[in-house]
């Protein structure tokens, strides 16, 4: 007899506990507790997994072949990664469904199978004529790229044992299915422990792993982040569904930074790199128009440049309006008391909003300046000189304070046509000079407004 025992996961944060409770302690997310069994001797599954007998080795022992890394043939992708994909790890991919995981994961396939990578490309969702239309349409897959629709990970994992691929890909796991668990394919326990299958298949035969996770908002379905800790590199891919652009972001890499990002346009023959993110997310600048200012943010080694909007206006109910898409709005609220309380102007009075065009997410105080200068802008209703570029943080003083890797930021804003760089002082005082932009330095945001004024 298989001794079971009953116990309650979050479906969005994967908590576990012993009772049922209407909020999830951990995440605090609403009706998101659900029962599960899960058996107390050991999964058979997991344990045929385990094929390697476990005995401690000694540090100096294990070979270091670092530098094996296999690259996708995705620059992108490759950079998310850190530089290829490391043997044997398991890398989660989410993002909400026909975000385009499918198309990502099937082009870097048709890369790594072109170098001859053995790959092998296991669908649950799609039949095998399905993957064919996909990849008809990617175009020319000149590699020997091996293909299978099954959801059962028992026969998966016999699979694996004899063809003993190098990389494979589960879409999704979310349609996977292991017999010696209770619940149906997309449940917490299924998924916690198809997962273990997969990371112990992993880790025993040295398959890289790729597992595409769906992100659901509501629903039946157990989302990708109950695996975070269990897989080696998370990846998320977002954007919105309706513009061609798409941002894949590390959250956790174990063996790469997690602040770089890779930029991709969704288009008829799916997705293509965009090398400069700057310039993409600068298209459809709106010409002499109040609230709008440049700034640049460093994702990861990258200097990014992209457009901050501000719309503020006389609030028409007692209470003002604050709202922000891509920035942070305790952020927002903390610079606007500041501009109230040392520039003297009357914004308790208005609402707010500010956007991030394009889409990116920031969180760097860098970007400070420009969301101030935007602000001040729209609410003096005065156009900012469209060649400015603005970087600084701003403290709550007023003062301008120094910023990181500012000679890169300089160069990126150069290099699109930029005509000059408001900066901190302290930063330009150490700055080199960039042919074709002038550096502006400032102290204090009053400093910084009275450019817009002139
Ligand atoms: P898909 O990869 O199936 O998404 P996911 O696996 O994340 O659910 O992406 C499907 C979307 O991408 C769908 O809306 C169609 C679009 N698409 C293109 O625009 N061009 C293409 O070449 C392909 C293959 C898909
Ligand atoms: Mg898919």
């Amino acid at each position: 007899m298989v001794k079971t025992k009953t116990v309650f996961f979050c479906k969005e944060c994967g908590f576990e506990s012993a009772k049922w409770s209407g909020q999830c302690p951990s995440c605090r997310s609403w009706n998101t507790m659900t029962e599960a069994e899960v058996s107390a001797s050991p999964k058979k599954e997991r344990a045929r997994a385990a094929l390697t007998g476990s005995k401690p080795t000694s540090l100096k022992e294990i070979s270091l072949d670092r530098e094996d890394r296999i690259s996708t043939g995705i620059g992108e992708l490759d950079r998310v990664l850190g530089g290829g994909i490391v043997p044997g790890s398991m890398i989660l991919v989410g993002g909400d469904p026909g975000i385009g995981k499918s198309t990502l994961l099937l082009q870097a396939c048709r890369e790594l199978s072109a170098r001859g990578v053995s790959v092998l490309y296991i669908s649950g969702e799609e039949s095998l004529k399905q993957i064919r239309m996909r990849a008809d349409r990617l175009g020319v897959f000149s590699g020997d790229l091996k293909l299978l629709c099954e959801t059962d990970l028992t026969a998966i994992g016999d699979i694996l044992r004899n063809e003993k691929p190098e990389a494979v890909v589960i879409d999704s796991i979310q349609t996977m299915y292991n017999e010696d668990v209770s619940g149906t394919p997309g449940s917490v326990s299924q998924v916690r422990e198809s997962t273990a299958v997969l990371l112990q298949l992993s880790k025993s035969l040295g398959i890289s792993v790729f597992i595409v996770g769906h992100v659901t908002k509501e629903g039946t379905v157990a989302g990708p982040r109950i695996l975070e800790h269990m897989v080696d590199t998370v990846l998320y891919f977002e954007g919105d569904r309706h513009a061609s652009y798409r941002i894949l972001r590390g959250v956790k890499n174990r063996f790469g930074s997690t602040n770089e990002i890779g930029v991709f346009e969704m288009g008829e023959q799916g997705l293509s790199e965009v090398e400069n993110p700057s310039e993409f997310l600068l298209s459809g600048r709106p010409q002499g128009a109040s609230g709008t200012v440049t700034a640049c943010t460093m994702e990861g080694t990258r200097p990014v440049l992209l457009e901050i909007q501000a719309l503020v206006c006389q609030t028409s109910f007692g209470l003002p309006r604050r709202q922000a898409s891509g920035a942070d709005l305790n952020r927002i609220n903390l610079l606007m008391a500041v501009l109230e309380k040392r520039l003297g102007l009357k914004l308790g009075q208005c609402d707010a909003y500010v956007n991030v065009a394009g889409g990116m997410r920031i969180n760097e105080p860098a970007v400070d300046l420009a969301i101030a200068m935007a602000v001040v802008s729209s609410f003096l209703n005065i156009p900012v000189d469209e060649g400015i570029m603005a970087v600084g943080e701003i403290g709550l003083s007023g003062e301008v304070r120094s910023v990181s890797q500012v000679q890169q930021r300089i160069s990126e804003a150069a290099k699109l046509g930029y005509s000059t760089c408001v900066l901190p002082k302290v930063n330009a005082e150490k700055a080199e000079k960039v042919k074709g932009i002038k550096l502006v330095a400032v102290e204090s945001v009053r400093d910084a407004i009275a450019l817009i004024k002139k």
